[in-house]
């Protein structure tokens, strides 16, 4: 019979190293396949679960650098997607570690109360009645498991200082923002800006990778869109937005110079990217100098503009 290796990353505190299990290949979870090495093999190996139904969120670990819920991922899914029988299995990227697969929530819950994850009840209402279309607004954020998967493949938090909100709080933030029994509107998007909302890089790999689906990139976007609404004009982020926004309406191309001055400003742009525009200069892939020209088919840029403006309600303030 087949057999599968599940190379299994190990951490008992201080010393880390790899360890190799075999199974037989079978029908199995890959829940079921940690817990079978567990009862027959080695009951040292640490991992975490309870629900076993995707619903508590305490199962993802990384397979072959990708997150996954272990209790709703089936072996065989996961041998026909890599296209192999050997495993490498890790605990969750951007989590601290206690042992094994099992990582440490306790600094995503401290995040969560930054936002104020919950529901502020509003001053002119008592009932919690909401219309279908209130629900839907929420429907899919509300299905939040809190795994850490989008945690795990957040490309900015593996770089981050620690003052940026993962995806899953801001997913919270955004969840409660919609949520018309909510009574503080704004608060939670001022919350999102002073942690530095603009620094999502859209990788998209929170939507790709979240288990229930749930399109994070895209409450990120909505965050960043109710900022600007509400008056944030001052920060690098938005400057960013306003310039990406008016070139591409004025010519239909970015004009990366004036992208860089108008993002950053001219004593922080020679100060920082002198070198590299140099490079790009000497290398002919920049020209300082050049100013973009309309391209051909702007009316029809300008159009989508307007259209956009016309059918979507939240772009109206851009
Ligand atoms: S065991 Fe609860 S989500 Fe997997």
């Amino acid at each position: 019979m087949e057999s599968v290796i599940f190379n299994i990353k190990r951490f008992d505190g201080e010393r880390t190293w790899n360890q190799e299990y075999r199974l037989p290949r079978e029908t199995n979870t890959l829940l079921g396949c940690l817990v079978r090495i567990r009862e027959e093999q080695d009951p040292t190996l640490n991992f975490t679960s309870a629900c076993r139904h995707a619903i508590c969120g305490s199962c993802a670990v990384q397979v072959n650098g990708n997150a996954y819920l272990a209790c709703e991922t089936q072996l065989d899914a996961l041998l026909e997607t890599f296209e192999t029988t050997t495993l490498y299995l890790e605990p969750l990227n951007n989590l601290p570690v206690v042992r094994d697969l099992v990582v440490d929530f306790d600094g995503l819950g401290e995040k969560v109360k930054k936002v104020s994850g919950w529901l502020e009840e509003r001053a002119d209402r008592c009932d919690h009645m909401q219309s279908q279309e209130e629900f839907h607004l929420i429907s899919k954020p509300a299905d939040c498991v809190l795994c850490g998967s989008c945690v795990s493949e957040c490309r900015e938090l593996a770089y981050d200082d620690g003052t940026y909100l993962p995806p899953a709080v801001m997913n919270k933030a955004y969840r409660f923002e919609r949520d018309s029994r909510d009574g503080s509107r704004g608060a939670r998007v001022l919350a999102a800006l002073q942690n530095n909302l603009w620094k999502c890089i859209h990788c998209q790999q929170c939507t790709t990778k979240c288990p229930k689906h749930i399109p994070i990139a895209e409450e990120i976007s909505y965050l960043r869109r109710e900022a600007l609404r509400m008056g944030e004009k001052d920060s690098s982020g938005a400057r960013h937005a306003y310039s990406f926004y008016d070139d591409v309406k004025k010519t239909g191309l970015l004009n990366e110079t004036m992208l860089a001055l108008r993002t950053e400003g001219m004593v922080k742009t020679a100060a920082n990217r002198t070198p590299f525009a140099i490079r790009m200069v000497a290398a002919g892939k920049m020209n300082p100098l050049h100013m973009p020209k309309p391209v051909a088919g702007i009316e029809s840029v300008r159009k989508l503009y307007e259209f956009s403006r016309r059918n979507d309600k939240e772009a109206r303030h851009v």
